[in-house]
């Protein structure tokens, strides 16, 4: 079955297919050569949005009676997981509909009123953006990332679910972190791959893996902190606190790359993740995680060997 395309993709490919003819003078291969971007536009975007940027993580319903809160099956990105004072938020803050439904999702909206959500935080109604959203960080991903991103929403299925309003206990404009947001992503690059430490800076920049590893603090996550851990979130059936990833020996200064590979590569086996977790389990998307390549996961690793070293024990599963 073809999928719908976005111009986002179309874009891309247009890029790919001028840059591939440039290179070649074929011009017969390039209808062939289009349709393959197209399809490698797609998997990045699914790849990055399913098990890298956390997409799917936040805007899909997520079944806590199994381990790590895998994605509830049908559900993908319909929104309605709520965020709120259990995870230490002032209010109440639902993860939005982004599938191409017209009336509920995003169906109705251009590629760049995405755009402008994902890396300004201001949606289609001119409505700003509660920052757990995290688009801080997608305002610093590389562009052909998030016209992929863009592209692979495009083909979810659409689902109707009209998500409750938000309510929230501050004032909006006292949380938008406006003024560190650039106002254009047109000239944001990836660093390459082969500069692994950077491009695992990138990844973990991609993945907010430094917002649930900072330590809450009234006023948010604590970003001076970043890494170090102790942000406690109440899963109902058990509190869970972050882990201190940083390379001191209170955090991950003793781990093998070994060691931190299996934290995440264990829940490519589904019956890890399908068990009662009982009263221990975690918010930590790793049913999505465990689905990042290997190099990847080695690249971010490489990354957090090279922070700040930050003392700080903690308590994973605090009374
Ligand atoms: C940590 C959770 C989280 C992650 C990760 C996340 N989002 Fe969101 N997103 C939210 C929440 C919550 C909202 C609603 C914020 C509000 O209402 O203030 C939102 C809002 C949005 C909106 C605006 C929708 C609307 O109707 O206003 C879009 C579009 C969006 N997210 C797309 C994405 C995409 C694409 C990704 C991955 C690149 C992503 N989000 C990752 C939590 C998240
Ligand atoms: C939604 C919040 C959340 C996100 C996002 C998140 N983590 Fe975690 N992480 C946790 C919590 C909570 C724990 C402690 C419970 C557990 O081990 O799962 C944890 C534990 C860990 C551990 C185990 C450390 C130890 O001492 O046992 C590692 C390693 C880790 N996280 C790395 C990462 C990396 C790398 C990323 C980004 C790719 C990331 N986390 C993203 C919440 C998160």
């Amino acid at each position: 079955m073809r999928k719908a395309l976005s111009i986002a993709a179309v874009l891309l490919m247009t890029i790919a297919a001028v840059y591939f003819s440039s290179c070649t003078n074929e011009t017969a291969l390039q209808s062939n050569s289009n349709e393959d971007s197209i399809k490698q536009v797609v998997a990045r975007g699914e790849y990055l949005a399913n098990h890298v940027a956390g997409c799917m993580d936040c805007h899909s319903k997520r079944d806590f009676t199994k381990y790590a809160g895998p994605v509830i099956p049908g559900s993908e990105g319909g929104g309605g997981l709520l965020f709120g004072p259990k995870f230490g938020l002032p209010g109440m803050i639902y993860g939005k509909n982004i599938t191409p439904d017209a009336a509920t999702g995003i169906g109705a909206w251009t590629d760049d009123d995405i755009l402008r959500a994902m890396t300004q935080g201001i949606n289609k109604k001119g409505d700003t953006l509660f920052p757990i959203m995290p688009y801080p960080n997608f305002n610093r991903m590389a562009k052909t990332d998030l016209l992929s991103i863009i592209a692979y929403i495009r083909t979810l299925k659409p689902i109707s679910n009209a998500v409750p309003a938000r309510q929230i206990f501050v004032p909006i404009a006292a949380v938008y972190p406006g003024k560190f947001l650039q106002p254009t992503v047109d000239s944001n690059m990836a660093p390459p791959a082969s500069d692994v430490v950077k491009y695992g800076g990138y990844l973990a920049m991609v993945a907010d893996c430094g917002t649930c590893h900072s330590p809450l603090t009234p006023q948010g996550p604590d970003h001076t902190r970043m890494f170090a851990g102790g942000y406690i979130f109440d899963l109902g059936s058990n509190k869970v606190t972050s882990a201190n990833i940083t390379p001191d020996s209170t955090g991950i200064g003793n781990w093998s790359e070994e060691r931190f590979m299996n934290k995440f590569i264990t829940y490519r086996d589904s019956s890890q993740i399908n068990r009662d977790p009982g009263n221990q389990n975690t918010i930590m998307p790793l049913s999505l995680y465990a689905g990042m390549k290997d190099e990847d996961l080695k690249a971010i690793y490489a990354y957090l060997r090279t922070v700040q070293p930050i003392s700080n024990v903690v308590e994973k599963f605090p009374k």
